[in-house]
């Protein structure tokens, strides 16, 4: 009787088949889809097949995805004042930035999509809590503190500035942190 030896060129070309099989189903709740464009056809991403995520999970998906551009937003403004990236001519649109998503925030939690059981997420006081609400808005002023600093600075290099721009980034920081805390299982 002969068996089948999967080689390791056996399971690249199984790989491969599977990636590229364009439609193809790459595993169970996954699809392929194929993205071509002006550097070939050979290009495909796996994802969640879109029939499995409820429209609940979207929006859930959605606030974590907001919540990770928050995210890049604040720590690109701590690379400039925490560790002197040469970009502080970018401040003032970053701190706009992070002001517009902290007045954007309430918008994520508009529907009620707390974590299932036991996985990460917002937790039901989210939802539950009037005090949430204080959280929000105490985390907006914050925010809008930043931004004032930032629009105050007659020079965005003044170590002076940026040393007063730095505490106000961490009482932005201290909301974030608090929030986390109270509403969220990680
Ligand atoms: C008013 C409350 C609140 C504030 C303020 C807040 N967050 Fe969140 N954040 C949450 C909650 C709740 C979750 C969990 C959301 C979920 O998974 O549905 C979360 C999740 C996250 C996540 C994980 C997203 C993921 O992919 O699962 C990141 C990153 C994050 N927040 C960054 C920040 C940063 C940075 C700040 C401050 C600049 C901030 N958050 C301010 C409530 C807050």
């Amino acid at each position: 009787m002969t068996r089948t030896t999967f080689t390791p060129a056996l399971w690249v070309t199984g790989l491969a088949l599977i990636l590229f099989a364009g439609t193809g189903s790459a595993s169970d709740g996954e699809v392929t889809v194929p993205v071509p464009g002006p550097w070939g056809d050979d290009y495909s991403e796996t994802l969640d097949d879109p029939a499995t995520v409820d429209a609940t999970e979207a929006f859930q998906r959605f606030r974590q995805q907001s919540m990770q551009g928050t995210s890049a937003t604040y720590r690109s403004i701590e690379q400039i004042l925490r560790y002197d990236a040469p970009f502080a001519e970018r401040l003032p649109e970053l701190a706009d930035e992070l002001a517009r998503r902290a007045d954007d925030i309430g918008t994520w939690f508009a529907r009620e999509t707390p974590a299932r059981d036991g996985e990460p997420g917002a937790l039901p006081a989210a939802w539950g809590d009037p005090e949430f609400a204080e959280y929000k808005v105490s985390y907006r002023e914050a925010a809008t503190e930043l931004q004032r600093k930032v629009d105050a600075a007659e020079d965005l290099e003044d170590p002076a500035f940026q040393l007063r721009a730095t505490e106000a980034l961490n009482g932005v920081r201290h909301h974030c942190l608090a929030c986390h805390d109270n509403f969220r299982r990680r």
